[in-house]
């Protein structure tokens, strides 16, 4: 096999572990076996307040893409993530929040966060919130924003989270499409010392004149500053609050309820509202925080992902707070007041788990080792890593530096689609390579299949598909199941298939090699190099955009651009900073690009496609190796690329 090293184990996390390697084979197998036997079973995990007698009625066969597990059992997030930890651990911290200034933090207790989701879940309903209306959450890293999540699973309410840094265009298209009626946001975020209006953002998105059926917009004071204010329509939390009930029994929600949408980038058009329901997701992601870091009683668990993305749904939220668990909520980045900050909130806090991303990873590493050791990191026990795929040089930084060659690392592959991780060793269960994801979770089905959809047996490389369902997979595009099926079971036959490229070894590990579509992952984030281009040509001088990512040493992938001018118009280095500019405002700062590069023409077939495939490589620095170029129209223009390529920062 590979010449990469294997990390087994340390005798003190085996001990420590839930399973062994025969439990998780005859587990594995049960699952695939007997998916309906596993599940019921495992998902006893939760209260239920009427039990399901149906576990799973799913096909992935187009049309009739259907997904439903536990669809005659009720039950309510909020009471699983609060209630029902109550008489035994009323007391114990639910959520440590760690403010952006190193000197403000607390820590909110299950009581204390069971009485704020009550009250607040009564806020929305006087607003006239109810069952099934979806609201917008806008906000930044603070308690608030799991009190609002979790009342309006209370109430059955659907959530639609917007990641803070997204545009007030974004914001808006986001909002349009889930018709919300109402917003919560707060004054300012607090980042790095820096503050985001996200309440200006919101005003801002709020004139435009199709998004006026938007009621009301409640505000968080967080940062206190003056803000503007439309009577009538805004609300201040901290005064609501104040005035509420703390009486507000838990809605009873059938399992396939929706819990909540979330939007993600595709290969094409606009962001996609990616559709998660009550009673599968929940079972699945209690299950997997639990099994994955070998969660203990007591123990305090840090991920470091945003309430925006899936990862802070799952595994800052819904799956800790299922199992009764200590989550570290963490308002600002990794490099503030300096690249230490993370191992110092581990110290303070006494974290036992760390989950974070490989670009954090590689930005601390760059800094060095000494940063790493200035703060006491002996109370990890298990890591992970998410997002983007970890290259080796950083696993093994990670894994020796900041956990003392003694903690594993999950490297855990999972989307927003599928809801929970899917691909991921189990903390002291399996031997680690670095760089791979390893094996499959409990009732996950991956394969590898050419692009003509023959399975590859063995080890290989080929596109992802995962061949059966799972209970956290999103259940359709949020108003559009057409798209659903098109976008994932149209590809390949009766499969799911996850837009990424993968790779299996002699041991049966898979090793994730990036995204086989026309999406890039900077910095983790994911995104659509359609959306970036159509921000881009949306500019009135360009003419035409083409977007590929290019390796970045940090960010894992940057965002490289060739702009094709309106004829009339100069290219002008105060040009390429008004374009970066306009897509900060069109999507958000994460989409700004890192080069931009002026293109007369750009390479094209006979029938006018672009063929990105060549201007990745231009971007890389690898035109050696341009492959096929036959089918190019005018192949000169890749020569003039090629002679103008910008040298990447
Ligand atoms: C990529 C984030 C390699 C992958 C949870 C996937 C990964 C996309 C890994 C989903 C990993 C995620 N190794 N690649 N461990 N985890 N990816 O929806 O390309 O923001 O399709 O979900 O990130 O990104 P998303």
């Amino acid at each position: 096999m590979s010449a990469s090293t294997v990390y087994p184990s340390k005798a003190e996390i085996i001990q420590h572990s839930f399973l062994d390697e025969q439990k998780y084979q005859d587990l594995y197998r049960q699952s695939i076996t007997e998916p309906e036997k596993f599940w019921a079973e495992h998902a006893q995990r939760l209260d239920w307040f009427k039990p399901f007698s149906k576990v799973k009625d799913t096909s992935f066969h187009a049309p009739d893409v259907h997904i439903r597990w536990f669809e005659d059992g009720y039950l309510n997030v909020s009471h699983n993530c609060l209630d029902r930890h109550l008489e035994h651990r009323g007391d114990q911290t639910a959520i440590i929040w760690q403010g952006d200034d190193p000197s403000e933090h607390k820590h909110i207790s299950y009581r204390e966060l069971h009485t704020a989701v009550c009250r607040f879940a009564n806020v929305l309903k006087a607003q006239g919130v109810a069952k099934g209306d979806v609201v917008t959450l806008y906000m930044p890293m603070i308690p608030e924003t799991a009190v609002a999540m979790l009342a309006c699973t209370r109430i059955g309410a659907v959530h639609s989270v917007v990641f803070g840094g997204f545009s007030p265009e974004a914001l808006a298209s986001r909002i349009l499409n889930g018709r919300s009626k109402l917003v919560i946001t707060a004054d300012e975020g607090l980042r790095g010392g820096k503050t985001i209006p996200l309440k200006a953002n919101v005003d801002a998105a709020l004139t435009r004149s199709d998004l006026d059926m938007v009621e009301k917009v409640i505000v968080v004071k967080r940062t206190g500053v003056d803000v503007g204010w439309r009577e009538g329509r805004d609300i201040c939390y901290q005064e609501a609050m104040a005035q509420a009930s703390d009486d507000c029994p838990a809605e009873v929600m059938n399992a396939e309820d929706p819990l909540f949408i979330l939007y993600t980038s595709g290969s094409t058009g606009a962001p996609k509202g990616v559709l998660h329901t009550t009673g599968g997701y929940l079972t699945y992601v209690s299950l997997s925080h639990q099994y994955v870091f070998n969660y203990r009683e007591g123990d305090v668990f840090w991920c470091t992902a945003d309430f925006g993305w899936i990862t802070g749904h799952s595994y800052v939220l819904y799956g800790p707070l299922s199992n009764g668990a200590t989550t570290l909520v963490y308002e600002g980045v990794p490099n503030y007041p300096d690249l230490s900050r993370f191992w110092r909130i581990v110290e303070q806090h006494k974290v036992n788990l760390f989950y974070t991303a490989p670009t954090a990873i590689r930005a601390i590493m760059a800094a060095g080792d000494e940063l790493a050791q200035a703060a006491d990191s002996s109370s990890l026990r298990v890591m992970g890593s998410c997002g983007e795929p970890i290259n080796p040089e950083a696993w093994e930084w990670f894994y020796r530096v900041v956990g003392d060659s003694r903690c594993p690392i999950m490297d855990t592959w999972w989307q927003t689609e599928t809801g929970g991780i899917m691909i991921t060793p189990i903390a002291g269960v399996n031997d680690l390579k670095p760089g791979s994801a390893t094996r499959p979770f409990f009732g996950v089905q991956p394969a590898l299949v050419d692009n003509e959809g023959n399975e590859i047996s063995g080890a290989g490389e080929g596109n992802l598909i995962i061949k059966d369902s799972w209970p956290a997979q999103m259940r359709t595009v949020y108003g559009d199941h057409d798209r659903f099926v098109k976008t994932y079971f149209s590809t390949f036959t009766g499969a799911y298939f996850t837009g990424d490229g993968a790779r299996r070894d002699e041991d049966g590990y898979y090793w994730i090699t990036g995204r086989v579509d026309d999406v890039i992952n900077v910095s983790g984030h994911r995104m659509g190099t359609a959306e970036v281009e159509s921000a881009l040509v949306s500019h009135p001088k360009v003419a035409e955009a083409a977007v590929v990512g290019y390796p970045h040493a940090i960010k894992g992938q940057g965002i490289y651009v060739y702009i094709t001018l309106n004829v009339s118009e100069a290219p002008t280095d105060a040009l390429k900073e008004e374009l970066r500019q306009w897509v900060r405002k069109e999507i958000g700062p994460v989409a700004s690009p890192d080069v931009i590069q002026w293109a007369p023409g750009l390479p094209k077939t006979r029938s006018g496609k672009i063929m990105r495939r060549i201007l990745r490589k231009i971007a890389a620095d690898e035109h050696d190796n341009l492959g096929d170029v036959s089918t190019l129209a005018d192949p000169s223009v890749v020569d003039e690329l090629i002679a103008n390529r910008v040298g990447a920062p």
